[in-house]
């Protein structure tokens, strides 16, 4: 239960995840780590739909990121499947009025997968509940690269001048312009590290990290890690 006191800090209005685990998930049942990857796409639906009904507005999911080009192709094209397959699912929520939206580069995922990322944008872009935003072969670090190339386009053209760049203004050039900064991060899986997700977008986000595997991520997890945030104070930087 979310403990919604009296005079108690706010919801948060954007929540990030790692969903980190499902390798691991898979292990611990003698499966292969592609069927935690399955397990783990229930996980996300389940889970959106929590945060829909928790009244949160915004919520990104890291769910490839530029470094897992590593694995085998094997783990790597079974996740590219299931993303295409949860899109159409995704999709689907149109009822449930949620807007999808899509980080990361897409110059090296499939036609297929780009289309459909496309199309659940397009279909999706007057809805007015919560927004989704999926990061799919997403970096920080490439985020903000990319933000720095449109930074010097802009100046080399002339249509900017340095002294006009301000942190609002190179904020509005990452794939994550219109949306809120992170409010509280969460990453399952046990390990204390954020592997290149939102690195500018989290600069003053709570982060909560728990042992439970996603695929084990419940309802309960996800409330007992807003009622942590709640339970902060948040300074930023001040002395209160
Ligand atoms: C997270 O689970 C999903 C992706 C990175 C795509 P992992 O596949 O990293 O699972 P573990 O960390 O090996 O258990
Ligand atoms: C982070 O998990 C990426 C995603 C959840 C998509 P990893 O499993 O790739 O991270 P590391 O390798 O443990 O840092
Ligand atoms: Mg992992």
């Amino acid at each position: 239960m979310l403990k919604k006191e009296a005079g108690s800090a706010e919801l948060p209005q954007h929540i990030a995840f790692i969903m980190d685990g499902n390798g691991r998930w898979a292990r611990k049942r003698g499966l292969p780590r592609t069927a935690g990857h399955r397990e783990g796409a229930r996980t996300l639906r389940r889970i959106i739909r929590d945060l829909d009904s928790m009244g949160i507005k915004f919520a990104t999911f890291y769910a490839f990121s530029t470094e897992n080009w590593k694995r085998s192709d094997e783990e790597v094209s079974t996740l590219m499947r299931l993303f295409e397959e949860n899109l159409d699912d995704l999709v689907n929520y149109e009822n449930e009025n949620i807007r999808l939206r899509f980080i990361g580069g897409r110059e090296r995922l499939s036609d297929t997968l780009r289309k459909k990322m496309l199309d659940a944008e397009e279909k999706s872009k007057s809805h007015t509940g919560m927004t989704v935003i999926l990061a799919i072969n997403y970096g920080g670090r490439d985020d903000i690269v990319r933000a720095a190339k449109r930074s010097a386009e802009l100046i080399s053209e002339g249509s900017l001048r340095p002294d006009d760049l301000t942190e609002e203004r190179f904020e509005s050039f990452l794939q994550t312009d219109g949306v809120p900064p992170v409010d509280l991060m969460v990453r399952t899986g046990g390990e204390i590290r954020i592997s290149n997700f939102l690195i500018w977008q989290i600069s003053y986000a709570e982060l909560y990290f728990t042992d439970t595997l996603w695929c084990d991520f419940s309802k309960k997890d996800l409330e007992a890690a807003v009622n942590e945030f709640m339970s902060r104070s948040r300074r930023y930087g001040d002395a209160r």
